[in-house]
C-alpha cells in the first residue's frame, strides 16, 4: 500500500517537475522572443565598448538605484570608454555620444531628428506634441510654432515678465534677513505662472485644485516614464499594465483637464484672435506674432487636422517646457553664487553700471548690456547641465564619425559628458565664469556648449528662456543678496530626467546694498 502511494507521489512529483521546466521553457522562449535583438544590432554593438551585460536586461541594472547613482554612472562610462559606448536596455541598444564631431553629424541629420522607440513611455504623457510626436506631426507643428518664439519678438514680453517677477520679488521680502529657505519653494512657481501668462494669457490662481495637480502630474510623468524606458522588465506591456496603469490615467486626467478649462476660459478670445490674424495678415506678418498667439496657433492646428487631442498635447508640452526647465537654473544660479561671493559682488558692480541705484525694471536692452550675467548664466547652464542627456533615433542607416550606424539604434547624446569634458573645460567640476569669456569661447567648437541641444530640434523655448532667466535674475539681485552655509561640495546632483540639487537649493537673503563694491 505504502509502495503504491510513494510510487504516485514519485509521479506526481515528476508532473510537476515535467510542467515547471515546461513553464521555465515557454516563459524563457517568450522572453527571447519579447527582448530578441535585431542581429544588424548586435553585430554593430560587438565594434563598439561598453560596460558589461547581463542576458536579457543588458544594463538595466546600472541605474536601477538612479538620482546621484545615475550620474556617477554616465560620467564613468566616458571616462572609462570615452566619446562612444554602447548599452543594452532589454532588446533596445542605446549608443552613448559625446564627441562633438559626432554630434555635428546627428543634429544636422533629418535621419537622426526623431525620437526612438525606447523614448515612447514619455508619449503616454505628452502625446504627439514638439517634445514626443512622430517626426511627421513634428515637422508641420514646429514650423507653425517656431515664429513665436524668435528672438525678435522677446522684448514684447518683457513688462509680462517683469510683472509676475516683481510679485516674487514682494514675496521674498519676507524673507530678509531670516533664516535659511529653499529657492525650490518660490521659484518653481513664478516659471509656471510667466509661462501660461504669456503663452496661454491665464493668471495662475493657487487655490485652484487642478493647478498643483497639474505640476505635480508632470513631475510623477517624468519619472515614471524614465523608469519604463530604463528598466527592461517593464518593457512587457502587462507588468507596465499591471505596475502603471492607473497612475498613467491620472496623470492624463489632471495634465488634461488643466488643459480643457483654459480653451473653454479661452474660445471667444482664441476665435477673435484668428479673425484678428486673419484681417492683418497681408500687410504686416510680424505684426501678428506674439506669445500670446501660440494658444492661437495650437487651436487652429486642430481645425485644421480635426484632433482636439493633438492641441492638449501641445499645450501640456509647452507648459512642460517652461516651468520646471528655468526655475531649476535659477536656483543653482543663485546657489552658486551665494557660494561665491566674489561672482556675486562683480555681477551686481555690472548692474550697477546699468541701473545705478535706480528701482526701474529692467528690459530688453538693459539685459543685452550685462555680458557677465550672460557668462554666469552660461557656465550655470554648463555646470548644473540641466538636460544630462537626450535621445534621437537612426531612422534609416546613415554615418556618424565616419561609422555607419543601423537603423533602429536609439543615441544617448551625453551632454553632461561634453560639458564635463577636461578636453573642452579643463577644469570640468569648477564653477568658473571665465569658461564663457569671448576669449574662452572664441577657441571652443559651438557644440561643446549644448544646454539647449542644437540643430533644427533645439529648445525652441531657447531666447525665452534666456531672456526670462535673465530678467528674474536681475531682480533679484538688485534687491536682495544671497547666502548660504552649502559649499560646492555638499551639493550632490541628482540626475533624473532632469537635473537637480538633492538637498535643495539653500539660502538666506538681506537686503541689496545698492552700491558697488569699488565704492
Ligand atoms: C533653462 C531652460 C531650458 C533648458 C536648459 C532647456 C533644454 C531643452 C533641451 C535640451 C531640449 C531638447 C530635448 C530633446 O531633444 O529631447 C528642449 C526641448 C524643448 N524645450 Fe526646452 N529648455 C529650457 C526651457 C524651455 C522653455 C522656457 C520652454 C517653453 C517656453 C521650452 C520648451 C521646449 C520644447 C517645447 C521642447 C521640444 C522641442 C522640439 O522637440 O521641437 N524649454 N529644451
Amino acid at each position: 500500500m505504502s509502495k503504491i502511494r510513494d510510487e504516485i507521489i514519485t509521479y506526481s512529483t515528476s508532473v510537476k517537475i515535467g510542467l515547471l521546466t515546461i513553464l521555465i521553457v515557454l516563459l524563457w522562449k517568450y522572453l527571447m522572443k519579447l527582448f530578441r535583438r535585431d542581429h544588424r544590432l548586435v553585430t554593430f554593438a560587438e565594434t563598439l565598448p561598453g560596460p558589461p551585460t547581463i542576458p536579457i536586461i543588458g544594463n538595466g541594472l546600472d541605474f536601477y538605484y538612479g538620482g546621484v547613482h545615475a550620474m556617477k554612472k554616465v560620467m564613468g562610462y566616458t571616462e572609462k570608454y570615452g566619446h562612444i559606448y554602447r548599452l543594452w536596455f532589454g532588446k533596445f541598444l542605446v549608443v552613448g555620444l559625446s564627441k562633438v564631431e559626432d554630434l555635428e553629424d546627428v543634429f544636422m541629420n533629418s535621419k537622426t531628428m526623431g525620437k526612438p522607440e525606447i523614448f515612447r513611455p514619455f508619449q503616454d504623457y505628452w502625446g504627439d506634441g514638439l517634445f514626443t510626436g512622430p517626426m511627421h506631426i513634428w515637422k508641420k507643428n514646429r514650423k507653425r510654432f517656431q515664429p513665436i518664439f524668435g528672438n525678435n519678438i522677446m522684448g514684447l514680453y518683457t513688462p509680462e515678465f517683469n510683472d509676475k517677477i516683481y510679485k516674487v520679488v514682494d514675496m521674498m521680502k519676507t524673507l530678509l534677513n531670516g533664516p535659511e529657505f529653499d529657492a525650490w519653494d518660490y521659484l518653481p512657481y513664478l516659471s509656471f505662472d510667466i509661462i501660461t501668462k504669456t503663452s496661454l494669457d491665464v493668471e495662475l490662481d493657487w487655490n485652484d485644485k487642478s493647478v498643483l495637480q497639474f505640476h505635480n502630474s508632470v513631475k510623477t510623468g517624468m519619472e515614471t516614464s524614465l523608469l519604463k524606458m530604463l528598466r527592461p522588465w517593464l518593457h512587457i506591456k502587462f507588468l507596465r499594465d499591471l505596475l502603471y496603469k492607473k497612475q498613467v490615467e491620472k496623470v492624463q486626467g489632471s495634465m488634461l483637464k488643466f488643459s480643457q478649462q483654459t480653451i473653454q476660459n479661452k474660445l471667444n478670445i482664441i476665435k477673435d484672435d484668428i479673425l484678428r490674424r486673419k484681417n492683418i495678415i497681408n500687410q504686416d506678418p510680424n505684426e501678428v506674432i506674439s506669445l500670446k498667439s501660440f494658444l492661437t496657433t495650437a487651436y487652429e492646428i486642430q481645425e485644421e487636422v480635426n484632433n482636439e487631442k493633438l492641441m492638449h498635447d501641445e499645450i501640456i508640452t509647452m507648459i512642460t517646457g517652461g516651468t520646471d526647465t528655468t526655475a531649476i537654473t535659477n536656483s543653482f544660479f543663485l546657489l552658486a553664487v551665494a557660494i561665491y561671493q566674489d561672482i556675486q559682488s562683480k555681477l551686481y558692480d555690472e548692474m550697477y553700471e546699468v541701473f545705478g541705484d535706480s528701482d526701474r525694471y529692467a528690459d530688453h536692452d538693459d539685459v543685452k548690456r550685462l555680458p557677465y550675467l550672460d557668462q554666469v548664466l552660461k557656465e550655470t547652464l554648463r555646470r548644473f547641465t540641466l538636460a544630462p542627456v537626450i535621445f534621437r533615433d537612426v531612422e534609416e542607416d546613415c554615418k556618424i564619425g565616419g561609422r555607419l550606424f543601423p537603423a533602429g539604434t536609439a543615441l544617448m547624446i551625453s551632454i553632461i559628458g561634453v560639458h564635463f569634458d577636461p578636453e573642452y573645460y579643463p577644469n570640468p567640476w569648477k564653477f568658473d565664469p571665465e569658461n564663457f569669456s569671448p576669449e574662452a569661447v572664441e577657441k571652443r567648437h559651438k557644440l561643446t556648449f549644448l544646454p539647449f541641444s542644437s540643430g533644427p530640434r533645439n529648445c525652441i523655448g531657447q531666447n525665452y528662456a534666456m531672456l526670462e532667466m535673465k530678467l528674474t535674475l536681475i531682480a533679484l539681485l538688485r534687491h536682495f543678496s544671497f547666502h548660504t552655509t552649502m559649499t560646492m561640495d555638499d551639493i550632490k546632483m541628482n540626475m533624473g530626467f532632469l537635473m537637480t540639487s538633492v538637498d535643495g537649493y539653500k539660502m538666506s537673503i538681506k537686503p541689496r546694498n545698492r552700491k558697488p563694491s569699488y565704492l
